[in-house]
């Protein structure tokens, strides 16, 4: 008799239809089965794309086909209870303490190019220079900018054992990033959605980053595989949407709020970049319209942390490494408002 499980059928097809299936997939560390982004995952997307692509697909089709067959679960399941109410999702959250990280700051965009990297950039920046100890994982794994934005070139090491020491900025940020494990800069990566998903998981859980109070997430852009994938398997506290003031751009980053929302995320804030470009008159010319801050305030139920200019020095610090040098008014207000809702760290007496 054929399989009535096949690995092409969504992960939540099979739990609607067998809802004790939850506790299979949870086993085999697919915790989110019953979680929003099992509508489009399928069973094989989902088996290679989490616990680091060491699922056994056919062992888990195996347990999955023999219950909706015979009704025989395997033993030595998770509670019915755990799956139900978010069991994968608990067990992301003891993960960044069991590391000691204290809070993990996604940085998120639904469109390309509006300076999601920059923003993650200076969050770490400013929050270094306030004496907290940041480190910077790059989960663009296809287009990763925060090695040049820092000027750091060096590999990172080894730890141990599949463990990775990351590289460290002139400041003394740790860093992790698809490029500087490839031999050349623009050296390309093309990889599909559970290989970009598998090392992204693994720049969390493989590296040595140490004690961290924040560690900040860059993410590529878009609503798609990679970014919902972070969203869903590391221990995300809050998520900072960039965006630029284009109605497009708002369109999209509305998209990312959706996205965030029926992920159960926290959106922390908003921050509209390229903003405006200071005359030397002293007025503002807003060169992609006018300031979309308060639909997006409205769209994401969060505030508007900073509007950033467009600024010369920024494309210049940016593209020769030298972004920790970079001093603003708009960059303190950015901190200022990013502490004043950033989930608070307990700091040493
Ligand atoms: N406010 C600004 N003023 C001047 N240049 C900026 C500003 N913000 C970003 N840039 C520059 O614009 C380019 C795009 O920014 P960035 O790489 O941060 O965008 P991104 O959203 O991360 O892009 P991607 O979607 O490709 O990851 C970079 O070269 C950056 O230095
Ligand atoms: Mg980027």
């Amino acid at each position: 008799m054929a399989d009535a499980i096949t690995p092409d059928m969504t992960i939540a097809s099979v739990t609607e239809r067998w809802p004790d299936t939850a506790r299979i997939f949870a086993r085999y560390g697919l915790g989110c089965a019953s979680c929003a982004i099992s509508k489009s995952e399928s069973v094989l997307q989902g088996a290679t794309g989490h616990g680091g692509g060491r699922v056994n697909v056919d062992e888990l089709l195996r347990d999955l086909n023999t219950f909706a067959a015979t009704g025989k679960l395997p033993a030595g399941l998770p509670d019915a209870s755990a799956v139900a109410s978010g069991g994968g999702g608990m067990k992301v959250k003891g993960m960044a303490e069991q590391k000691g990280i204290k809070s993990v700051i996604a940085v998120m965009s639904g469109k390309g190019g509006v300076g999601k990297s920059l923003v993650a950039g200076l969050l770490a920046v400013g929050l270094r220079r306030r004496g907290m100890s940041v480190g910077i994982l790059d989960g663009d794994i296809t287009g990763p900018s925060i090695p040049r934005m820092f000027g750091v070139r060096e590999k990172p090491g080894v730890a141990g054992p599949n463990t990775l020491k990351p590289s460290y900025s002139k400041g003394g940020i740790p860093i992790m990033s698809m490029n500087l494990l490839l031999p050349g800069e623009e050296e390309a990566v093309i990889w599909r959605g559970p290989m970009v998903s598998g090392a992204i998981r693994q720049f969390f859980s493989d590296v040595a980053w140490g004690e961290l109070d924040y560690l900040i997430v860059d993410l590529p852009p878009g609503t798609s595989d990679a970014p919902l994938t972070v969203m869903q398997a590391l221990p995300i506290a809050g998520v900072v949407l960039v965006t630029t003031p284009q109605a497009l751009a708002t369109m999209v980053v509305t998209k990312a709020v959706r996205l965030v929302k029926q992920l159960g995320g926290d959106i922390l804030g908003v921050v509209e970049n390229m903003a405006y470009v200071s005359m030397p008159d002293g007025s503002r010319y807003e060169v992609f319209g006018p300031s979309q801050g308060l639909k997006l305030v409205i769209a994401a139920n969060a505030p508007l942390m900073a509007r950033i200019p467009i600024d010369p020095e920024i494309a210049h610090l940016a593209d020769t490494g030298g972004i920790e040098q970079y001093v603003s008014p708009e960059f303190e207000e950015l901190m200022a408002n990013f502490l004043s809702v950033a989930p608070k760290v307990p700091q040493p007496a």
